[in-house]
């Protein structure tokens, strides 16, 4: 029996896509926005562009990162911005509300959030 990806149980590129462009939209109205490359929040901004196809290969969804941007090495590449805990905690807190106001399958909210959040603490680079 073929398992479909998490990718597709959350929806697809029909619940992502939304989901991600709301969440740039809740960052560039946050404390962490001037992390930011300015127009953050605007449709189909670079960085929204960019986190999807992260999370399209990370769900098991079509492979769009890694031939665009190569290995994700996302601690490396969140180094030069200073991000601590409040910032983490920010960044998580734009990422839930878009969650809860999107089509993401409810009982696959909190699995989906807290393999983000672990990501986001990894990011962390700040006291
Ligand atoms: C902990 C709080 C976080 C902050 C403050 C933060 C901030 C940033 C900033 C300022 C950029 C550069 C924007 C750009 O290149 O357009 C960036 C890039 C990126 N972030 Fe984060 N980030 C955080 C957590 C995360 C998490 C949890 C993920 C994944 C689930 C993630 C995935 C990415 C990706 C895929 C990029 C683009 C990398 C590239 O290809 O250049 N970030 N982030």
């Amino acid at each position: 029996m073929s398992e479909s990806s998490l990718w597709d149980q959350f929806g697809g590129d029909a619940v992502m896509a939304p989901l991600l462009a709301d969440f740039y939209q809740r960052v560039a109205a946050s404390p962490i926005a001037p992390l930011f490359p300015p127009g953050v929040g605007a449709p189909d901004s670079e960085t929204y562009r960019k986190q999807f196809a992260f999370q399209s290969d990370f769900w098991g969804g079509p492979v769009r990162y890694a031939p665009w941007r190569g290995h994700p090495r996302m601690r490396a590449r969140h180094l030069p911005f200073p991000i601590d805990q409040a910032a983490a905690d920010t960044w998580m807190a734009c990422m839930s509300a878009a969650v809860e106001v999107s089509a993401m399958p409810v009982h696959l909210r909190e699995d989906y959030l807290r393999q983000i959040r672990n990501i986001a603490q990894a990011m962390i680079n700040q006291p």
